[in-house]
C-alpha cells in the first residue's frame, strides 16, 4: 500500500483541513501522524514534548511515519517537523508528496498562540515561526513532488491545486 498523497508543510499550512477535504473528494481515508503518535503514546503531542522532550517525540514520529507510509492508502498528513528526519526524507522518495506552503504572517495568524503546538508556544511565536520556516523550507522542497501556496486561498482551491499536481 502507498498513500495517494502525503502532505507536508509547517504548522498552520492547512494539512488537516486540506487533507480531510482531499480524502472526501477522493473517497479515501485521511490519516495524520500526530494522531498516530498520540494514540500510540496515550498522551497528547504537547504532553510528550513537556514530559519527555522533543527528541523522544521525533523518534516516535519517525516510527509513526514509517508505519503509515506502508499501511495507509489514503491521504496522509505528516507533522510539520517530520521532514527534519533524514530517514523520513529518504522514505518519502518515490511517494507523491504535496508541500503546502504558507507565509510568515498567515502562518502566525493561523496557528495563533495555541499551546497544542509546543514549538510555537514561546515568548515570540513570530520569530520562532520565521526561523522554523527558513530552516525547513529546503527540506519540504527536497521531498515535495508538488508545491502549493495556501496563502489567502480557500481550502477548496488549494485542494484542487494539489489534485491537479498529482
Ligand atoms: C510540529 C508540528 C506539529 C506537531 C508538533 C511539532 C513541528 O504538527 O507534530 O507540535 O515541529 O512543526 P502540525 O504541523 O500538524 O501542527
Amino acid at each position: 500500500m502507498t498513500p495517494v498523497v502525503v502532505l507536508v508543510g509547517p504548522p498552520g499550512s492547512g494539512k488537516t483541513t486540506i487533507g480531510t477535504l482531499l480524502a472526501e473528494r477522493l473517497g479515501v481515508a485521511f490519516r495524520d501522524t500526530d494522531a498516530d503518535v498520540e494514540r500510540a503514546a496515550g498522551r497528547t503531542v504537547a504532553e510528550i514534548f513537556t514530559e519527555d522532550g522533543e527528541p523522544v517525540f521525533r523518534d516516535m514520529e519517525e516510527r509513526a511515519v514509517a508505519t503509515a507510509l506502508v499501511e495507509h492508502d489514503g491521504v496522509l498528513a505528516l507533522g510539520g517537523g517530520a521532514v527534519l528526519s533524514a530517514e523520513t526524507r529518504r522514505r518519502l522518495a518515490g511517494h507523491r508528496v504535496a508541500f503546502l506552503s504558507v507565509g510568515l504572517a498567515e502562518g502566525v495568524r493561523r496557528t495563533g498562540l495555541s499551546t497544542a503546538r509546543p514549538l510555537l508556544a514561546g515568548v515570540n511565536p513570530r520569530a520562532t515561526f520565521r526561523t522554523l520556516l527558513e530552516a525547513r523550507l529546503p527540506l519540504y522542497r527536497e521531498v515535495a513532488t508538488v508545491e502549493v501556496d495556501t496563502d489567502g486561498r480557500e481550502p477548496a482551491e488549494v485542494a484542487e491545486s494539489v489534485l491537479a499536481g498529482l
